[in-house]
């Protein structure tokens, strides 16, 4: 039975997914961009993806350069979306509302209400391989760091479609 009062998507593999970081103009956009892309090749119609961040430092902002050139080098088009910041009826709108660490995923649970119906967790949870819990912040780091978060989104949302296909 459909719990009452959800408005939960009808159509196979269809899923409305929200990540969520600190600025948002670096880790979630990625997260978005990638899980976009990947869903699309996997002929996944039916997702729908955003990003906002916990603080609200970068509203209105696009993404971090260094994050944009990073993820262009493995062809993922992420310089139109522009930084938002997580707000409440975020978790009536998105089914996964998926944080990039366990910081941020604080934040998020904060501010999540009681009768939540929407899975809120860590998005490296999703990853199949032996990555790490968590896609660390690289705004502070060097070039390597942005890599990395490609790296992790790119595990992760590759095993976020497979439990998207799985569910029904
Ligand atoms: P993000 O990275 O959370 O992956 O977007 C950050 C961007 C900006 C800041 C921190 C993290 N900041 O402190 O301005």
């Amino acid at each position: 039975a459909v719990r009452e009062g959800l408005s939960m998507p009808e159509e196979a593999n269809s899923a409305r997914v929200l990540f969520v970081c600190l600025g948002n103009i670096c880790r979630s956009p990625t997260a978005q961009g990638v899980f976009e892309s990947l869903a699309k090749q996997a002929g996944m119609a039916n997702v729908q993806a955003d990003s906002c961040g916990t603080g609200d430092w970068h509203v209105g902002s696009a993404p971090d350069s260094r994050t944009t050139d990073a993820a262009a080098a493995r062809g993922y088009a992420i310089a139109h979306l522009r930084a938002r910041q997580l707000q409440s009826d975020d978790f009536d709108r998105f089914d996964y509302i998926l944080a990039m660490d366990k910081a941020n995923l604080h934040d998020v649970q904060t501010m999540s209400p009681r009768d939540c119906r929407s899975h809120v967790g860590l998005f490296m949870d999703f990853a199949r391989d032996r990555s790490p819990a968590e896609v660390p912040d690289p705004y502070y780091g060097g070039n390597k760091g942005f890599d990395q978060v490609l790296n992790l989104v790119e595990a992760a949302s590759a095993g976020l479609i497979l439990t998207l296909k799985a569910r029904r």
